[in-house]
């Protein structure tokens, strides 16, 4: 075991849960391209944090970064005092499972499975029994506001339902941290507003680390800290002052 890595800045419960340090990814292309260039971005517990900037400005190769989905070529990330590269792949195999969810722009559900069993399937993969992760999944898409639909196939659902199911599934695990990539990118302008406002309740009542990337300004609004992307640097952080009304996740269990 190595030790907890801790923040060089961070104070008591003012500790980022998510941090990065001199985070780097580059492509090869006839020429180097930085897509992450010496990112250094810390989210707190519970925060809501936006990543916003134009088309190829880095947005989803950070968020890859982010989620360990992607190795960067040099720099480091922390989630929850684990470094990312003291793991391997095994590891953040098992760090993505239980600590981080997502939600994809194309909400990438199972299309043979139901909303349930959508929502059930990764609690499968920890061991779960069967009945837990049935009764926690119903729960799950009882507060994504679809009850009613849990029998339905994804095509048997509208756009913003379809992502209702796949924010429920990316909770499933009860993780850290949500990462979501342009989550209303497929969705009118109305059904990815409410998709905004939906988040926003789910980090309020539900105490999540989210990081969020996406087009839409309203995002900007909701988020506790937005960072400004362009040519794969963070160009601008700026912190909404609404970090007061947050409870971070388990708080009330004294953790
Ligand atoms: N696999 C790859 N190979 C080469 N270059 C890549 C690869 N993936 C991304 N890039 C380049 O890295 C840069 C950042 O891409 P990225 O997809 O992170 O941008 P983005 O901000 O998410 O854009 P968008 O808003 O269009 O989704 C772009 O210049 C892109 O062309
Ligand atoms: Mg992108």
């Amino acid at each position: 075991m190595t030790d907890r890595a801790t923040h060089p800045e961070g104070t008591g419960r003012n500790h980022p849960v998510l941090w990065t340090s001199n985070l780097t990814k580059t492509f090869f292309l006839g020429r180097t391209i930085y897509a992450v260039k010496d990112v250094n971005i810390a989210v707190g517990p519970a925060e809501f944090a936006a990543v916003v900037g134009p088309s190829g400005c880095g947005k989803s190769t950070l968020l890859g970064l982010l989620g360990g989905l992607d190795r960067p070529v040099s720099g480091d990330v922390v989630l929850d005092g684990q470094r990312y590269s003291e793991l391997n792949e095994n590891g953040l195999a098992l760090l993505r499972r239980r600590k981080i969810g997502f939600v994809f722009q194309f909400f990438n559900l199972i299309s043979h499975l139901s909303a349930l069993e959508n929502v059930m399937l990764p609690m499968r993969f920890t061991g779960k029994p069967s009945r837990a992760c049935r009764t926690k999944a119903e729960q799950l898409l009882k507060i994504v506001g679809l009850a009613e639909r849990k029998t339905h196939l994804p095509l048997q659902m509208s756009g913003g339902e379809q992502q209702r199911v796949a924010i429920a599934r990316a909770l499933a695990n009860d993780p850290a941290l949500v990462l979501a990539d342009e989550p209303t990118g497929n969705l009118d302008t109305r059904t990815g507003g409410e998709m905004i406002h939906l988040f926003e309740r789910l980090n309020r009542d539900m105490g999540q680390t989210f990081v969020v990337v996406s087009h839409d300004p309203k995002l900007a609004e909701v988020a506790d800290v937005v960072f400004r992307m362009k040519d794969g640097e963070i160009v601008e952080s700026t912190r909404n002052a609404r970090g007061a009304e947050r409870r971070p996740r388990g708080d009330e269990h004294g953790r």
